[in-house]
C-alpha cells in the first residue's frame, strides 16, 4: 500500500482502514491549525494526499463513512477547507473507532456545506439500537440511479424492524468478490442484472488483500450464467451471505433454474419491498435462537418447581443464610433458567423434537454439516460418540499415535483393532507435527496385501493439531478412498471449529472438503481424470505398491463413498460455555448405517441431565459464527500476526525469543510451494500455499521459541506468565510456549502481552548485567541444554504379538481393549522400575504396559495398554522431568504384564472371548517388585510440552 508510515496489515484491511482514518484525522487537524496559525502547510498537504489515497480504493466497498464522505473530504480538501476537513473526518473516526455508527447513536458530521450529501446525515439519523449491516448490491450504475435506490429501500423502513442496514453498490463482478473479501459488514447481497465483469478502479493497491484466480471474460456470457457464477464465487468466499437476484427477464426460468444459488428471485418491476422485507428476513434467520429464547422464556415464567433441582429459581440459594453469595456472583437469570424441564417449550437433548432440533439443524447450515449434535461434555465425549457410533469390535481404525486421550480411550472401548501412526517430529522443538500422507496410505496397502482391507473402518486425525498444523483434507480422504472406498474419516477438530468463517481456512476443515469431495466425485471430469489415471496405473485394487505410494490417487466415482465426521470444541474456539461442542456429520451412508448406532452412541455418553446453560451457549455461539464470524477470524489473525511481528521486530525481544514459522514446523518437503511465510508474504501467496501445501500453518496460533532464554518452557509458562504477570497460556514444550489467539483476543491484549515478553527480556538483561562469572557459565548451559538437540522422540514401538491379531499376515494392528482389561486382574501385572525394564529388555524379554502411561507434558501416551517398551522409549521418559506421568508409579514403577499374562494373552487372541473373563475383577493393588531406583531420570528433558485443555 503506498500508506507509508508503518501502516501494514495482513488478511484484512480493517486495520488498515481504521488506523488510516485515524491518521487522517491527526494530519487534517494538524493540517487545519498550521493554516489558521499561519505556518507552512506544503508537508502536512502532502500526508493527507497520501492518506486519501490509501482511502480511496477501500472506501468504496463499505457504506460507512463510506465513498460520499470521502468525496465529501476530498472535496474539501482541494477547496482548502481544511477546518471542514478536519471536522468531518474526526467525527467519521471517532463513529468508525468508537463504532458507535452500529448502535445507532446519530453520526451527523456537522459540516455547513450544503453541498454534502444529506443521504450521509439521513442515513446515520435513522439508526437506532437495531443491529446494523450493509447489503451489497452488484449493478453498474449512476450516482442518480444509486441514490434513488438507496432511498427506495430506506423508504421501507419502519420502527418495528429488528435491524437496519444499508447499501453498498459495486459495478462489477471483479469488485463484488472484492467487496464480499473486505467487507465484513455485509450480509447480503443483491445481484442485478446489469454488472460488468471487470473492475474500472486500479485494484492494484488491493491486491495483496485480494485473491481472485482468473476466470473467462463473464460478458460473452447469458445474464443466467453470470449471475451463476456470482452466486457461486460468492458462495465460496462467504457462504454465509443471502443471496438474491434482480431480473427483468424470465423470472419463472431463471427461478426454476437457480433458485439453489439465490435465496430469492425478484422481478425489477415488482419494486423493492419484497427485497428490503427478504433482506431482513434472511438476516433475521440466521439471527434466531431457538434453543436460547425458548429457556429465556421458560426462565420467566413463575413454576412450581417439584422436580429434582433445587437450586431451579434459585429457591435454595435465596433460602440459605449461608450460600447467598452465589446469587450475587452469578446473578439471578442464570438460575432462573436452569430447569430439568423437556416440554413446556423447551426439549430434550436425547430425542429432540423442538427448539433443539430446531438449533441443531440451524447449525447444520452454519457449518455446513447434513446434521449436527450437540454435546454438553466436550470433545472428549463428541469423540467417543462418533467412535463408537462408527466402529464395531474388530473393526481396524488408524490413528495418529499423539492424538487426543479421549480416542485412545473411545478405541479402546469399542473394541477397535488399532494401528498407530506416527507424525514427524519435530526433534529440535520436542514436539510432533502431523501425520504424513504417505504413512497413512503405506499402512493402509500393508494391510490391503495382508488382506485385511475389508477390516478397515476408519482414519482418525486431528486438523489442526495442537501446535497448529492443518491437513490438506480433501487430499488425504481422495487418496485414502481410492484405496479403501469405504473408509469412514474422523476429524477431530477441537481446535478448529472458527476455521469455517474465514475463506482461506475453509477449504482444509472436514465438512467444506466432504462436500467439495461429494461434488466432484459427481463431476464428469472427475469420471474422465479417473479413467485416465486407471489406463496409466490398471485398476487400484491390483496396482503395484510401489506405484500408489509415488501418485496422486483418485478415487473410483462408481464406488467412493463420502463419509465424514469432525468433532468441534465450540468453547475453545467459538462462543460457548465450557464444554460445549457439536458433532458435525456428512456421511452419504448416515440413515442407512449409522443413525441408529449413533443414537445409541449418543445415549450412552450423554447425561440424562444435559446442562441447559451450555445448550444455550451453543445457540447463541452459532448464531454469532453465522452472523460475524467473518468479521471475528479476520481480526483474530490480525491480531495474530501483529503479534508476531512485535515479536520477531523489537530488538530487545529478538534476542531471546523469536516466533516459529511454517518453514520451521513443517520440513520442506511437505511444502512443495516453498513459501516460508505465507501469510507474512501476501493473502494472495496464503492461499496458494494453503491450495497446494501438504501441510499449512494455522497462523492464528503463535509458537515462540525461547531457547536463548535459558528457562524452560513449563517454568516460563508458570514462573513468569502466570505467576508474575497472570497470563494463561496452555502449551509449552521444552524450549517453546504456544500462545493462542481467538475471537476473543483484542489489539490490547496483544499489546499486554508483548509487555509482558519484554518486561521479562528486561529482567533477564538485567540479571545477566549482574552475573558473577558462575552464575554465567550456569545460565549459559541452561540455554546450551535448551537449544541443542534432544534425544529423538519416539516412534510407536509396536504391540506384543498377543495383543494382535492372529488371522492372515501380521500387520501392526493391536487389540487395546483386550490388552487393557487383562490387566484388571491383577495376578497378570507386576510393576518394574525401569533399571528392571532395562534388564529385561537387554537379556531379550519383551516387556508390555498393561497401561496408558501419558507423561504431562507431552500429554499423548508414550505407552499403550499392549504396547511392547523400546530403549528410545526408555530414554525418552528417563530423560523426562516432567512432574505428572500418568500410568507411572513414581515409588512403584512401570505396571507391565508378567510372563504368563502374555502367554494367556496369545493363547486368547485365538478365541474371541472377552479377555478379561467374567471374574475379573478390578484389583486393589497388583503384584509388586519393590522398586531399586526412584523416577524416571533426573537429568534434562528432551521433551516437554503441556497440554491441559
Ligand atoms: C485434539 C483434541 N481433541 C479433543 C480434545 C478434548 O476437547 P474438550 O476439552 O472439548 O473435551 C482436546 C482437548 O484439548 C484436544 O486437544
Amino acid at each position: 500500500m503506498p500508506a507509508g508510515g508503518n501502516l501494514k496489515a495482513y488478511n484484512s484491511l480493517w486495520q488498515l482502514r481504521n488506523d488510516t482514518w485515524s491518521s487522517l484525522e491527526e494530519s487534517a487537524i494538524q493540517l487545519a491549525s498550521a493554516e489558521a496559525q499561519q505556518r507552512p502547510v506544503e508537508k502536512l498537504v502532502e500526508k493527507v494526499t497520501e492518506l486519501l489515497d490509501v482511502l480511496g480504493p477501500i472506501e468504496r466497498f463499505w457504506a460507512f463513512p463510506g465513498v460520499q464522505t470521502y468525496r465529501e473530504g476530498q472535496r474539501l480538501f482541494a477547496a482548502d477547507k481544511y477546518d471542514g476537513l478536519a471536522a468531518l473526518v474526526a467525527k467519521a473516526n471517532r463513529a468508525l473507532a468508537t463504532e458507535s455508527y452500529l448502535q445507532g447513536q446519530s453520526w451527523d458530521p456537522g459540516v455547513e456545506d450544503d453541498t454534502y450529501d444529506h443521504e450521509v446525515r439521513a442515513m446515520a439519523q435513522a439508526r437506532t439500537d437495531r443491529p446494523y449491516f450493509e447489503v451489497l448490491v452488484v449493478e453498474d450504475m449512476t450516482d442518480e440511479q444509486e441514490r434513488s435506490l438507496r432511498l427506495e429501500l430506506r423508504r421501507w423502513r419502519r420502527p418495528d424492524d429488528p435491524f437496519v442496514y444499508e447499501i453498498v453498490v459495486v459495478p462489477s463482478f471483479d469488485d463484488a468478490l472484492m467487496a464480499a473479501r473486505l467487507n465484513f459488514r455485509l450480509q447480503a447481497c443483491v445481484a442485478r442484472r446489469r454488472f460488468t465483469h471487470r473492475s474500472r478502479h486500479d485494484s492494484a493497491p488491493l491486491a495483496q488483500f485480494v485473491y481472485s484466480g482468473g476466470s473467462a471474460d463473464l460478458m460473452e456470457r447469458s445474464p443466467e450464467d453470470r449471475a451463476q457464477v456470482l452466486a457461486r464465487s460468492l458462495a465460496r468466499i462467504r457462504p454465509e451471505l443471502d443471496l438474491y437476484l434482480m431480473t427483468e427477464i424470465a423470472v419463472e426460468d431463471m427461478a426454476g433454474r437457480l433458485s439453489h444459488h439465490y435465496r430469492r428471485i425478484f422481478h425489477v418491476r415488482e419494486g423493492s419491498l419484497e427485497l428490503h422485507l427478504s433482506i431482513l428476513d434472511g438476516v433475521a434467520a440466521r439471527y434466531r435462537t431457538p434453543f436460547f429464547n425458548a429457556l429465556r422464556s421458560y426462565s420467566h415464567r413463575p413454576t412450581g418447581v417439584f422436580h429434582a433441582l433445587p437450586i431451579s429459581h434459585a429457591k435454595s440459594i435465596l433460602n440459605s443464610h449461608w450460600i447467598r453469595d452465589m446469587a450475587d456472583f452469578y446473578g439471578l437469570e442464570i438460575f432462573l433458567a436452569e430447569t430439568s424441564a423437556t416440554s413446556g417449550g423447551l426439549d430434550s437433548l436425547l430425542e429432540p423434537t423442538g427448539p433443539l432440533r430446531e438449533a441443531q439443524q440451524l447449525a447444520a447450515e452454519t457449518f455446513g454439516s447434513q446434521q449436527t449434535y450437540f454435546v454438553t461434555n466436550g470433545t472428549s465425549t463428541a469423540n467417543k460418540i462418533v467412535v463408537q457410533a462408527v466402529v464395531q469390535p474388530g473393526d481396524i481404525v488408524l490413528v495418529d499415535r499423539n492424538c487426543h486421550q479421549s480416542h485412545h480411550y473411545g478405541l479402546m472401548l469399542a473394541g477397535a483393532m488399532v494401528t498407530y501412526l506416527d507424525a514427524y517430529p519435530l526433534n529440535k522443538y520436542s514436539m510432533y507435527g502431523a501425520v504424513p500422507l504417505l504413512e497413512i496410505k503405506r499402512q493402509l496397502l500393508a494391510l490391503r496385501r495382508a488382506g485385511k482391507l475389508d477390516r478397515v473402518k476408519m482414519l482418525l486425525l486431528t486438523n489442526c493439531t495442537f501446535d497448529g498444523i492443518i491437513y490438506d483434507v480433501r487430499r488425504v480422504m481422495e487418496e485414502c478412498l481410492a484405496i479403501k472406498p469405504d473408509l469412514v474419516f474422523l476429524w477431530d477438530e477441537a481446535w478448529f471449529a472458527f476455521a469455517r468463517f474465514h475463506p482461506v481456512y475453509r477449504p482444509r476443515t472436514a465438512m467444506r472438503a466432504a462436500r467439495t469431495l461429494a461434488e466432484r466425485l459427481r463431476l464428469p471430469e472427475h469420471r474422465e481424470l479417473f479413467d485416465r489415471f486407471t489406463e496409466e496405473v490398471g485398476p487400484v485394487d491390483y496396482a503395484d505398491d510401489e506405484v500408489l505410494l509415488e501418485r496422486r490417487l483418485l478415487p473410483d466415482p462408481a464406488r467412493a463413498r463420502v463419509r465424514v465426521y469432525s468433532t468441534q470444541s465450540t468453547h475453545k474456539t467459538l462462543t460457548s460455555l465450557r464444554q460445549g461442542s457439536m458433532i458435525h456429520v456428512w456421511d452419504q451412508d448416515f440413515s442407512q448405517k449409522v443413525e441408529d448406532t449413533f443414537h445409541e452412541a449418543y445415549m450412552t455418553h450423554t447425561s440424562t441431565s444435559p446442562n441447559y446453560q451450555i445448550l444455550a451457549s451453543l445457540d447463541l455461539g452459532r448464531r454469532q459464527a453465522a452472523l460475524e464470524g467473518f468479521e471475528l477470524v479476520l481480526k483474530q489473525i490480525e491480531n495474530a500476526m501483529r503479534l508476531r511481528d512485535a515479536v520477531d521486530n523489537h530488538p530487545l525481544l529478538s534476542k531471546y525469543m523469536r516466533c516459529l514459522t511454517t518453514a520451521d514446523l513443517i520440513p520442506a518437503g511437505y511444502r512443495p510451494t516453498g513459501i516460508e511465510q505465507p501469510l507474512r508474504s501476501g493473502l494472495a501467496n496464503m492461499m496458494m500455499a494453503w491450495e497446494t501445501d501438504e501441510f499449512v500453518l494455522d497462523p492464528s496460533r503463535i509458537t515462540i521459541y525461547i531457547g536463548a532464554t535459558g528457562i524452560e518452557g513449563d517454568a516460563f509458562k508458570r514462573n513468569y506468565l502466570m505467576d508474575r504477570y497472570g497470563v494463561q497460556i496452555n502449551k509449552t514444550s521444552r524450549n517453546t510456549v504456544l500462545f493462542m489467539t481467538t475471537i476473543g483476543t483484542t489489539r490490547s491484549s496483544v499489546a499486554y502481552l508483548i509487555e509482558v515478553l519484554v518486561a521479562i527480556a528486561r529482567d533477564l538483561d538485567a540479571k545477566a548485567a549482574g552475573m558473577s562469572p558462575v552464575e554465567r557459565a550456569t545460565r549459559e548451559r541452561a540455554v546450551l541444554r535448551l537449544t541443542a538437540p534432544s534425544a529423538p522422540l519416539p516412534d510407536f514401538s509396536g504391540f506384543h504379538p498377543g495383543f494382535k491379531d492372529s488371522s492372515g499376515q501380521p500387520t501392526p494392528e493391536g487389540d487395546v481393549r483386550r490388552a487393557f482389561y487383562l490387566a484388571y486382574n491383577d495376578s497378570h501385572c507386576e510393576y518394574l522400575t525401569p533399571d528392571e525394564v532395562e534388564q529385561q529388555m537387554e537379556s531379550g524379554e519383551q516387556v508390555v504396559s498393561t497401561t496408558y502411561v501419558t507423561p504431562y507434558p507431552p500429554g499423548y501416551p508414550v505407552l499403550v495398554p499392549g504396547q511392547v517398551f523400546s530403549p528410545q522409549i526408555l530414554s525418552f521418559m528417563r530423560a523426562l522431568d516432567t512432574p505428572e506421568v500418568h500410568g507411572y508409579r513414581p515409588g512403584l514403577g512401570y505396571r507391565v504384564y508378567t510372563d504368563k499374562a502374555l502367554e494367556i494373552a496369545a493363547t486368547a487372541r485365538l478365541a474371541p472371548a472377552d479377555p478379561a473373563g467374567p471374574s475379573a475383577r478390578p484389583s486393589t493393588m497388583a503384584r509388586i517388585r519393590l522398586p531399586s531406583m526412584g523416577p524416571p531420570g533426573a537429568s534434562h528433558p528432551p521433551s516437554t510440552q503441556a497440554a491441559i485443555c
